[in-house]
């Protein structure tokens, strides 16, 4: 098996990190209009697990947004989003143990959770050291129990994932501490569940 970080290096070699900003679009769309919805205040933002960025500079170009930061494992992944923009603010490091130097507001996160062996723990990161005290994490994951279809995919990628169920995803959220932990599913259609999107407040 390959770590997870790893196979994220090699598909920035073959631009495979391009497709997951197609793939992704629609459920991020989404869950930055969840997130953001029609506050009028500033924000700061965090993008867990931010691949070559593009979520980033999606958000910059939001005109409430103060800060933003991406961060990621991989090397190549960060490398890539520091070439394409580079007065962005971009970090390679573990999500496990990375704390900002100051909290924000939001932290957004997408298919990067089950790649954990203990998801809980990184939520304990974030709610301990990442979020404002009126803060909100919104996470996305394709991969879990009642998406029969995503089954398969630790055994394609020769990696690790974590497959919880919804309700399991629930308790690891508020096991962490977080308070109104709403679950939804979007982007449904055929054989795909829907992206399970978890919100949560600190
Ligand atoms: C499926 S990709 C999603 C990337 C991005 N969120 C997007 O939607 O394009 C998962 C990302 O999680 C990162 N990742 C996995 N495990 C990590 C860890 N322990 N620490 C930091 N990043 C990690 C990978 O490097 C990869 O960029």
């Amino acid at each position: 098996m390959i770590s997870p970080i790893d196979v994220f290096n090699s598909w920035v070699l073959n631009g495979k990190d391009e497709g997951m900003q197609k793939n992704h679009s629609i459920a991020v769309n989404s869950m930055i209009q969840m997130l953001i919805g029609k506050s009028n205040k500033e924000f700061s933002f965090i993008d867990a697990g931010c691949g070559n960025g593009w979520v980033i500079r999606k958000i910059n170009l939001h005109d409430l947004c103060s800060y933003s930061i991406g961060v990621d494992g991989s090397k190549n992944m960060i490398n890539k989003a520091k070439k394409i923009d580079p007065s962005g603010n971009y970090v390679c490091s573990d999500l496990i143990q990375w704390k900002p130097k100051e909290k924000v507001d939001f932290v957004h996160s997408m298919e990067v959770l089950y790649y954990f062996e203990n998801p809980s723990k990184l939520l304990k990161n974030i709610y301990d050291y990442w979020l404002k005290k009126e803060g909100t994490l919104i996470v996305g994951v394709d991969f879990y129990k009642e998406n029969l279809i995503s089954h398969s995919w630790p055994e394609r990628l020769n990696t690790k994932m974590t497959l919880l169920s919804k309700k399991e995803w629930f308790e690891c959220f508020r096991q962490a501490g977080f308070s109104h932990v709403q679950l939804s599913q979007i982007n449904s259609g055929n054989d795909f569940e829907g992206t399970l999107v978890i919100k949560a407040n600190l």
